[in-house]
């Protein structure tokens, strides 16, 4: 069994930077790798727990299903998960491919560990990669030994597509195609449905994505001492039709002046301060999207409600 961790995490002077630029834009908003600090992955594993967030388990329920139609059509190769989020979604994978080599990529170096930690007991001839990275910008993976010369079969699942701007996607898209070498990627999206279920997934009844929001202002007052007051910022989750997504957004209760990294930043009261997008892709949606990277789907898994897609993506050309 070995596991092997490399770490190329943004130094702290880019956060400090990133943040500026964020809050800054009107309206407010800072990439969504910040939400996932230790507590903030933590808090992601919750949500994929609540029932209103239906999303993991019909994607989990899809892999497992579908695992030894994917391997047949992906091929064999190292897996390169994009995020490791939920070790459950590439466990199928790596059963049905006999990978002997595992690279996870992930801002959080303790969701890698206790990821990593957990398959390489139900995978111990696989050797475990995990590079902890801002993984949405990546184009090359680093030099390991364990990681030359096999080919590449990427998997981005969680509809994390979605927490993108649709230019931004097609950006990631590109590099992944860069960094998989014309390997193909395997790619969970999550298609529009009824607005009420998806606000209601996105604002569990037991208040969980309302404490994933705000443990960002927690997170920035640690990293960047600053005194943001998580209980004056009220939690919304809206579905706006004319971007296909959910808004989530921290909503300023009264005027208020925030300080983080040695600077002042003033809220009116009413004043949005988003969280995340969460765009949604139908099938035709998806595959203009993919096309705009060099991508084409080549094959799709849905489940029975249409809800999660799976889709195998081949370079173009
Ligand atoms: C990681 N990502 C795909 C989640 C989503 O569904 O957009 C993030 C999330 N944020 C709140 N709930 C879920």
């Amino acid at each position: 069994m070995s596991i092997t961790l490399l770490n190329l995490h943004p130094p702290q002077a880019d956060l400090q930077r990133l943040v500026r630029d964020g809050l800054r834009r009107k309206p407010r908003q800072l990439p969504a790798w910040m939400l996932y600090d230790a507590e903030g992955s933590r808090l992601f594993a919750e949500i994929c727990r609540q029932p209103e967030y239906t999303l993991t388990n019909r994607e989990i329920t899809l892999l497992k299903q579908h695992a030894e139609a994917i391997a047949d059509a992906t091929g064999a190769g190292l897996v390169v998960e994009f995020g490791i989020g939920n070790a459950r979604k590439v466990d199928p994978l790596l059963t049905a491919l006999g990978s002997s080599v595992f690279a996870a990529l992930d801002i959080s170096l303790s969701a890698l560990e206790e990821a990593l930690s957990g398959l390489a007991a139900q995978h111990p001839n696989t050797a475990m990669v995990g590079v902890c990275c801002d993984h949405t910008r990546l184009q090359q993976l680093p030099r390991h030994p364990a990681l030359d010369g096999e080919r590449r079969i990427g998997f981005f699942p969680g509809s994390s597509l979605g927490n993108f701007t649709p230019e931004e996607a097609v950006d990631f898209l590109r590099n992944a195609r860069q960094l998989l070498a014309g390997g193909p990627l395997l790619l969970g999206v999550d298609q529009p449905r009824e607005p009420a279920l998806m606000e209601a997934a996105y604002d569990d009844a037991a208040g969980v994505s309302a404490a994933f929001a705000r443990n960002l202002l927690q997170r920035l007052n640690r990293d960047l001492q600053g005194d943001a007051d998580p209980t004056q910022f009220r939690y919304q989750a809206s579905w706006q039709p004319q971007d296909q997504r959910i808004e989530m957004a921290l909503i300023s209760r009264r005027d208020q002046t925030v300080h983080l990294g040695g600077e002042a930043w003033f809220f009116r009261n009413g004043e949005a301060w988003i969280t995340e997008h969460s765009v949604k892709y139908s099938q035709d949606a998806a595959a203009a999207l993919v096309a705009r990277a060099g991508w084409r789907i080549e094959r799709s898994w849905e489940d029975p409600h249409q809800q999660m897609a799976l889709h195998l993506l081949l370079p173009a050309d």
